[in-house]
């Protein structure tokens, strides 16, 4: 059955805003999305939000719902009570455009400054060959769909743009990870993970974990491993030389 929902809503521009108040029609199977469509269409038509897919699979309408990062597509109405104000506010990492879209440039630069795939020259296409272990341990990581909603939440960068330049963030530091564990990588990643990209600032608080919508073990399984192989290559430059020879 419908109801009437009370949304607080983020909206202004330009480092300016304010909190609204909205009471909007609810109907059976909604999620939060289509409620902020509704308010769009009837009472508020210059309302910005970023959205594409609505089935959790292209990563654009991350927000912040009653202060966690969610996807809007994703968040179902029947988790709220119906008596309680829904507070939507836009991811609060990153510069605000207009309303509930930020602009996420900074997760793009940071992809842009991890040097790609880097295999041995001499390996030509079809010549590779991997254990099915190492192809399981990199397909966890190619689920993202880089909805950076681990980076929005990470308290390295939440609060202190000033780390923003030397901190990738838990999606990119996940992606050195990624390519780290590659057996035909020829990079050695752990040097630069730790001085370039601030892998030394993520304290394994977790966070970015628990927001994850595609359920990614991003602090057991990418950035501990990463931390552990930094660790290695510090004390033992011939463990990581060995690494890369042995798996071939
Ligand atoms: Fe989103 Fe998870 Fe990818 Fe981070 S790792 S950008 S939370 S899908
Ligand atoms: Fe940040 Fe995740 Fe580490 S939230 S501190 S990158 S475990
Ligand atoms: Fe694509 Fe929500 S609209 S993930």
């Amino acid at each position: 059955m419908g109801y009437k929902a009370k949304f607080r809503v983020w909206r202004g521009e330009g480092g300016e805003g304010k909190l609204e108040d909205f009471t909007v029609e609810v109907n059976e199977g909604e999620v939060v999305l289509d409620v902020i469509h509704r308010l769009q269409a009837t009472q508020a038509p210059d309302l910005a939000v970023r959205w594409n897919c609505k089935a959790g699979k292209c990563g654009s309408c991350s927000m912040e719902i009653n202060g966690r990062p969610r996807l809007g597509c994703m968040t179902r109405m029947s988790t709220f009570d119906e008596s309680e104000t829904i507070t939507v506010t836009p991811m609060r990492t990153f510069p605000v455009i207009k309303d509930l879209v930020c602009d996420v440039s900074f997760n793009y630069q940071k992809a842009r400054e991890i040097p790609s795939f880097t295999p041995p020259k001499d390996v030509k296409p079809g010549e590779y060959r991997m254990q099915q272990i190492d192809v399981e341990r990199s397909q966890e990581f190619r689920k993202c769909i880089e909805c950076f909603m681990c980076n929005n939440v990470c308290h390295v960068i939440r609060d202190h743009d000033e780390n923003k330049p030397a901190f990738a963030g838990p999606r990119f530091l996940m992606r050195i990870a990624e390519l780290d564990m590659h057996p035909y990588d020829e990079l050695d990643r752990r040097e630069s993970a730790q001085e370039d990209h601030g892998l030394g600032y993520c304290n394994i608080t977790k966070c970015c974990t628990e927001v994850c919508p595609e359920h990614i073990k991003i602090t057991d399984n990418a950035l501990i491993p990463m931390k552990e192989r930094v660790v290695d290559r510090k004390y033992d430059p011939l463990v990581w030389l060995g690494s890369k020879i042995f798996k071939r």
